[in-house]
């Protein structure tokens, strides 16, 4: 089974959260500048919300997704205030025509003085069971 790990994360709060979920499934975690390369079972992809919204680059880096080429998708993100950008990215994968669990993880995610100490040991671990439970599933 082929399972890449992807992440936008303009200070690092995804990445660590990408890590955690790599611990899980044999590779390791890249950043979306890093092409997917073959067939992919399932792809987690991550992201932090800007703005009230995600990055242009990640929904650039979405377009060059192919679908025949990847069976699934799961989001992951942070935010300082947002609950989730699951929703936001999930409507471009879909409009990308990519098959999108419709499980997520989510977790606070540090920014100036809010959410200090996020994602912290316990996100991480929770990151990583989340993972787990998905890779299981299949
Ligand atoms: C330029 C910028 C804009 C942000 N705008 C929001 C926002 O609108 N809503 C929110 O909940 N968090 C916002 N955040 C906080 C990030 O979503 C949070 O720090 C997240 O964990 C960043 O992930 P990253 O370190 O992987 O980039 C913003 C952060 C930055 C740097």
């Amino acid at each position: 089974m082929n399972i890449e790990v992807r992440y936008y994360s303009k200070s690092g709060n995804t990445k660590k959260i990408a890590d955690a979920i790599a611990k899980q499934t044999g590779g390791s975690a890249k950043s979306i500048h890093e092409p997917i390369q073959g067939e992919v079972d399932l792809l987690f992809l991550g992201t932090g919300i800007y703005a009230f919204d995600i990055d242009p680059e990640l929904k650039e880096y979405i377009l060059t997704l192919n679908p025949a080429n990847i069976k699934k998708v799961v989001v992951f993100s942070t935010a300082a205030i947002v609950k989730s950008a699951y929703e936001k990215t999930k409507r471009y994968l879909q409009a990308q025509g990519l098959n999108v669990s419709d499980q997520e993880y989510h977790c606070p995610g540090h920014y100036t003085i809010l959410r200090k100490g996020r994602p912290n040991a316990d996100d991480m671990k929770k990151a990583e069971q989340f993972a787990k439970s998905i890779i299981n599933s299949l």
